[in-house]
């Protein structure tokens, strides 16, 4: 364990290293190791101070998530022999902070009698990120520092404060301009020479709130925080800092962090969280694959799509040359842009010099002749194989040969179009999701061709744009869509049985996603699907020529919120959904007609099928090759569909439910419905030997 944390002397300053990589998480090891050196530094009597620092990127991030997931052996130190080693010291103990100071990082450096750390060291308790708490005493001692009412806001949204700010709230005792260690030895001689006390923040007390405080708070952040236990829990803890003596106040901290330890939604976040990293893994391309530089970018179509991919782009420094058909088609893609950075501006996310940055990016074209040389293009033009096709052949023949030419289809295949061109190794999707320049999700589609330093390439320029790219398969709606088509038809499935709209959306929306599927129909536009239904009807001798309840919407001129009507109806200028008698009478007769009989419909069971569904398809994708990992397909539901981050996604929430348990309602539903619910042979599997998508 020596090699975690190191000890050395600096004149009379005693130096400890914590030297964990990556990120210098406090996992089994090093909270004995820097005990080890606080007793070194206290032993030795040529030593007056000791200073805490970490080795590499930064200080220390805080608890091995790792070991909250898979417990090492009891026995081994903990973080709080560390914070009690550290108080009982008779000498000054100092932290000496650069890159970041987070969670169990925070908490040991609270822990110290001072600290200090670069200008542009950040602090922060991202813990509730991860459906925890900060459990090592830090709901006790930030409060103490900085009053309950600007501590609290920290905790519950796991923000990074930056050094300036910290240094104001009481985080920091001091910002070192220039070298480090220099500043924090220099400190650390200050200190002594000045004979400062031995600052326990513990004796400290959190300066009350103001009266209402938190009820008001709670009430702040009801929608954002719906469905989250953490959050919750740590105002229980702020109350605590307030109400109880510091050790009493830690107790309580015990408990509650137990709760939610042992709930399934920090199971479901950590779970997330590594899987939001190991989603960028690819088996066959080693991180060492060599990359392409992208300085530039073009995007055609400046439409839905296009103009929040050109904003990705630019608003990470890349340059876009914007192509599209038509003057009047460009002006008004780029006013929509405009109009969208504006808004940001009135909200004081951006300022108006930052926005007048990013727009100076964009250069508007209607030539290809202007986009010859980006190192890549997207493209974001009418959803038509044929147009598609005559796109991808003009780039071929004006495009640099070391671009890499992107498609932004939904639905087409992207091999028929990277076959059109002589390099289809350069031919790659891009996935993004709608508002391309809001939604985190990019799934990046691998040809049967496209080269390994492209897929290398695109995934990294995923992460730049800030992104959560997942590399899936060539396959009808790729993951994403592809699933939601199985789950949508179960939500249509149950309004045809005896549910209403209004009853499928509340059971999902209940279970924690964004909004049901009625509500989400009526936000992307009804008019889209049918569209395609019709015209893949008017192509399809085969298909049965009766009009669904959805097309009998469209056909009334209902296309969702751009109408103020679709699955519901809605007061001009509102998004709030009312339930619209006109379309229950629709139903009901739509179901006589046919003489379907209808039931009454409960949620579970309406969660069930349209969880189950998504899960059924994942299975099957998976099976197929076409997601890499369980995790990366929880990945693409909660970074593009809304799926409840606490629940990780469906295939982890199978995995808790149990795929005994899971198979079981499938076969079941299978009996019932028929083929639709064919139980994927993979799902068979697992659920016989008592297996979980996750081992695999
Ligand atoms: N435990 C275990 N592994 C961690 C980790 C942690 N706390 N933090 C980061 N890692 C791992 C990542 O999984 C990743 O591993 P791979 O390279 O194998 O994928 C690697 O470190 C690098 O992480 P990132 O890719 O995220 O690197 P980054 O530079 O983009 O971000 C970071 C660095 C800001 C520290 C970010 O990793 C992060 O936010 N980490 C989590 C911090 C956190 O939640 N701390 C609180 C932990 S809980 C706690 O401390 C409870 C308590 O009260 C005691
Ligand atoms: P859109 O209709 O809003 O925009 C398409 C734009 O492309 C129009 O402005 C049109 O003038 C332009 N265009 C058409 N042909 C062109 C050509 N040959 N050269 C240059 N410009 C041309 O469509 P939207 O919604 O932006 O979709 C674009 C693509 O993105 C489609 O492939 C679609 O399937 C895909 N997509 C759409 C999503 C959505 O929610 N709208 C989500 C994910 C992908």
């Amino acid at each position: 364990m020596a090699n975690l944390v190191n000890f050395e002397k600096h004149g009379s300053i005693g130096l400890i290293t914590v030297d964990n990589p990556p990120v210098n998480a406090l996992s089994v090891g090093v909270p004995q190791g820097i005990m080890d050196g606080v007793n070194a530094g206290e032993t030795d009597s040529g030593i007056a101070a000791i200073v805490l620092r970490g080795a590499g990127r930064g200080f220390i991030a805080g608890a091995d998530i790792n070991e909250f997931l898979n417990p090492p052996p009891p026995g081994s130190a903990s973080l709080f022999d560390v914070l009690n080693c550290f108080e009982n010291c008779k000498k000054p103990v100092i932290a000496a902070v650069h890159g970041n100071a987070l969670g169990g990082g925070l908490e040991t450096a609270l822990a110290c009698h001072y600290r200090c750390g670069t200008a542009e060291a950040v602090y922060g308790f991202p813990e509730v990120l991860i459906g925890i708490l900060p459990g090592a005493q830090g709901t006790q001692r930030l409060p103490r520092i900085c009053g309950v009412e600007k501590a609290l806001p920290l905790m519950v949204s796991g923000e990074f404060v930056p050094a300036k700010n910290a240094l104001a709230l009481g985080i920091i005792d001091k910002i070192i301009d220039g070298e480090l260690l220099e500043g924090a030895l220099a400190f650390a001689e200050q200190i002594v020479a000045e004979r400062r006390p031995l600052r326990k923040i513990r004796d400290e007390t959190a300066v009350a709130p103001a009266e209402g405080f938190f009820e008001d708070f709670e009430k702040s952040i009801a929608k954002r925080a719906r469905g989250y236990l953490a959050p919750y829990k740590i105002i229980e803890c702020a109350r605590a800092a307030v109400a109880l003596p510091f050790e009493k106040g830690v107790e309580r901290e015990r408990e509650l962090f137990g709760d939610c330890l042992k709930s399934d939604q920090s199971k479901g976040l950590m779970n997330l969280f590594f899987g939001e990293r190991t989603c960028t893994k690819i088996p066959d391309i080693p991180r060492d694959t060599p990359t392409q530089k992208i300085a530039s970018a073009a995007v055609l179509g400046a439409g839905t799509m296009g103009g929040g991919i050109t904003m990705n782009f630019v608003n990470v420094g890349i340059p876009v040359t914007i192509l599209e058909m038509s003057q009047e088609a460009l002006d008004r893609g780029l006013e929509i842009i405009r109009k969208n950075y504006a808004n940001t501006v009135k909200k004081g996310r951006l300022s108006q010099e930052q926005m007048d940055a990013c727009v100076s990016l964009i250069t508007p074209t209607l030539s290809y002749d202007d986009i010859a040389n980006a190192d890549i293009v997207v493209e974001a033009v009418f959803e038509d194989m044929d147009i598609k096709k005559e796109v991808f052949r003009k780039l071929d023949g004006i495009m640099k040969p070391a671009a890499i030419l992107a498609t932004n289809t939904s639905t087409l295949n992207v091999n028929e179009i990277a076959n059109v061109t002589q390099r289809p190794e350069m031919v790659i999707g891009t996935h993004f999701f709608s508002p391309a320049n809001v939604m985190k999700l990019l799934e990046v589609v691998r040809g049967e061709r496209t080269k390994k330093e492209v897929i290398a390439t695109v995934m990294q320029l995923g992460k730049t744009i800030k992104k959560v790219p997942v590399l899936v398969g060539v396959c009808d709606g790729f993951v994403g869509n592809r699933m939601l088509a199985r789950y949508s038809k179960q939500a249509y499935q149950m309004v045809l049985e005896g549910a209403l709209p209004q009853d499928v959306d509340k059971a999902v929306f209940d279970f924690g996603l964004a909004m049901g599927p009625f509500a989400m129909g009526d936000l992307a536009g009804l008019d889209v699907g049918w569209r395609i239904r019709k015209r893949r009807a008017a192509e399809n001798a085969d298909i049965e020529d009766d009009a669904g309840i959805d097309d009998q919407i469209c056909e009334m001129g209902r296309y969702g919120q751009k109408t103020n009507a679709g699955w519901y109806k809605y007061e001009p200028g509102s998004r709030v959904p009312i339930p619209d008698p006109e379309i229950e009478r629709l139903i009901i007769e739509y179901c006589e007609e046919r003489q379907i009989r209808r039931r009454q419909i409960g949620h579970q069971e309406i969660v069930d099928r349209c969880i189950y569904a998504l899960v059924n398809e994942g299975a099957k994708i998976l099976e197929e090759g076409m997601a890499l990992r369980a995790s990366d397909i929880d990945v693409i539901y909660a970074n593009g569909y809304g799926f409840p981050r606490y629940r990780a996604g469906p295939m982890l929430y199978a995995d808790m439910v149990g795929l005994d348990k899971v198979y079981d309602a499938i076969r079941g539903y299978h009996e019932q419905y028929g083929d639709i619910w064919e139980p994927a042979p993979l799902l068979r599997h697992l659920a016989e030997q008592g297996k979980k998508f996750s081992d695999l």
